[in-house]
């Protein structure tokens, strides 16, 4: 069975994000830059990817890493100049690379313009380009903000005897799309980085972009979940239409929104081909998985079933089976190591869950995201002090927990398996010093595993790595067009140790088998234990017992016959 196969290269690309703080300096500061990338593109081309996804490189004070903006239309100057950015862009494109960029428009930098000048009186013409609450009228109804030390996305400013808002931190003042003035300067500014050939745009926190302009109280029905009312703005599906027919219906670009707070409910309201809004989103369904339940950055002490992870994902798979595109992660820079989180790092485990997880991603349906160091395994940092952290959303919780009382230990201890700068630390290149990253002390500390095979050189060398096999994992995809658009069917989906799954398309019948469990175990075959097959790509060399069992942390992908 073939189904929803309008072929289009975003749907047949795998997707490597960068993170260009941690990939690769070359100016001696301590920062990736451009320049680093640029030298490093051979080797990302080797990985068998196709579409590369920047970070923010934008001019920005770096409250939080370049997601508060303060120009739109220069590169931030750690990171180079917009020469280097054009020289890296020319890079991709003779190596028939592509490049989608971070959008990040829902908040600015407090140090942008319009935000210096909205500030200054309530006259200004730049006023209404962000939400201003008068203080006149009162403390405004609550708003819950991810990096406020009070927890309070109001911040009050007396020169204009008003409160602005601001979702993330205090220097990132969230924009005011109602303003169609301020529309019109994000679709020109889109359409300045397409014109220079840009192919495309990961959207920060998209559906937050539209608000009740009347700031109610949060409504009752979200029972204090301020998460989900931010994505369901009056106007989100308008500005995005609009934002389709002024901007992107002109280039042939892709599309990704960072999605928090859509259900799979809505999904389509965003990616349906016929809604001419945007080509992906990603959700956050498994992103929660491992939380404690209704909290967004504390680890559920109990784990997580494997039949919940397989729910997650047949779910997502059918919710786009006739229209829209999935995209299927299982990590990036807000969270942390994939193989620290959904595999296991221990040595024992560490090889065989890496690539187990790289298979699960490049044989699912919808578009593969991989973040940066996953291809050799990179794991969590698990910092022991507060010092050693850089991201303002593990400082301030810091203080927020200490402003509390709360035990301090406890809260370390979480961010060891949830802080952001777990993904954040430099690329580990090689064995020389900070792993090949920089000649200086980089920005954040390099995991030391590093000197223990964890590093490109080293793998490269090594015929049996992690990078070797996710070379290989690729390429599968790549000759395989049923692993891309093949129908998907779970198998046997309330076994907690093993996920398998078919993929269909046209004649031909994927299965894959996925141990996700430290000991051996067995799957349930059903009619599929009858037919021959012939075996595509499996994480290890030892024999094979039987069809039906597997190592632990083994993949397999067969083709049947
Ligand atoms: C989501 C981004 O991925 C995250 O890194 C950032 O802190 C927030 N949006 C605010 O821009």
């Amino acid at each position: 069975m073939t189904t929803n196969q309008n072929n289009a290269w975003w749907k047949e690309g795998i997707v490597y994000q960068i993170y260009p703080r941690s990939f690769q300096d070359t100016s001696g500061n301590g920062v990736g830059d451009l320049k680093g990338i640029l030298q490093r593109l051979d080797y990302i081309k080797s990985l068998g990817v196709d579409i590369i996804w920047l970070n923010p490189v934008y001019e920005s004070p770096n409250d939080d890493n370049g997601y508060d903006i303060s120009d739109y239309q220069n590169i931030m100057a750690e990171f180079g100049s917009m020469e280097d950015f054009d020289s890296l862009l020319k890079g991709m494109h003779d190596r028939g690379l592509k490049l989608v960029m971070d959008l990040v428009v829902n908040h600015s930098s407090d140090e942008h313009k319009w935000f210096q000048e909205s500030r200054k009186d309530r006259n200004n013409p730049y006023r209404d380009y962000y939400h201003w609450w008068p203080a006149e009228k009162g403390t405004p109804p609550k708003r819950w903000s991810y990096f406020d030390v009070e927890e309070n996305a109001w911040k009050y400013e007396a020169t204009t005897n008003a409160y602005y808002l601001h979702y993330f931190s205090v220097k990132q003042p969230d924009l005011k799309w109602e303003n169609p003035a301020l529309r019109q300067e994000i679709y020109t500014m889109m359409a300045y980085w397409f014109e220079k050939g840009v192919d495309g745009f990961r959207m920060d926190v998209i559906p937050f972009i539209s608000k009740d302009t009347n700031y109610p109280e949060l409504p009752p029905e979200f029972n204090g979940d301020f998460i989900s009312y931010y994505a369901q703005g009056p106007k989100l599906h308008e500005y995005l239409q609009e934002m389709h027919s002024e901007v992107l219906s002109k280039y042939n670009v892709m599309t990704v929104g960072e999605a928090p707070g859509i259900t799979i409910e809505k999904a389509l309201d965003l990616v349906g081909e016929n809604r001419k809004e945007l080509n992906m989103f990603f959700h956050f369904d498994l992103m929660s998985l491992d939380r404690k339940p209704g909290t967004v950055f504390e680890k559920n002490p109990e784990g997580w079933p494997l039949s919940s992870f397989k729910e997650i994902h047949s779910r997502w798979d059918k919710a786009f089976e006739k229209d829209g595109w999935g995209s299927v992660y299982l990590s990036n820079h807000d969270f942390p190591r994939s193989v620290s989180r959904w595999g296991n790092d221990h040595p024992d485990f560490w090889y065989a869950s890496a690539t187990m997880l790289h298979t699960f991603l490049l044989t699912m349906r919808g578009t593969p995201y991989f973040y940066f160091g996953d291809e050799i395994g990179m794991t969590n940092i698990r910092f022991d002090r507060i010092d050693q952290y850089r991201d303002i959303n593990t400082i301030n919780r810091y203080e927020i927990a200490k402003n509390k009382g709360e035990d301090l230990h406890v809260f370390m201890e979480n961010e060891k398996d949830t802080s952001r700068d777990n993904a954040r630390t430099p690329m580990q290149w090689d064995v020389s010093h900070a792993a090949g990253f920089s000649k200086t002390t980089p920005w954040i500390e390099v995991n030391q595993n590093f000197t223990k095979g964890i590093n490109v050189a080293d793998q490269e060398k090594n015929p049996s790595s992690v990078l070797h096999f996710f070379r290989k994992a690729t390429a599968l995809r790549k000759n395989h067009l049923g692993l891309i658009y093949g129908h998907y069917t779970l198998i046997d989906p309330k076994n907690e140790s093993v996920y398998a799954y078919t993929r269909s398309y046209e004649t031909k019948v994927y299965l894959i088998l996925l141990n996700f469990s430290t000991l051996e175990a067995q799957v349930a075959l059903g009619d599929l234990s009858e037919l021959p097959k012939s075996l595509l790509l499996r994480n290890t060399h030892q024999e094979i017992k039987a069809e039906n069992l597997l190592a632990p942390y083994e993949a397999r992908v067969y083709l049947v016959q």
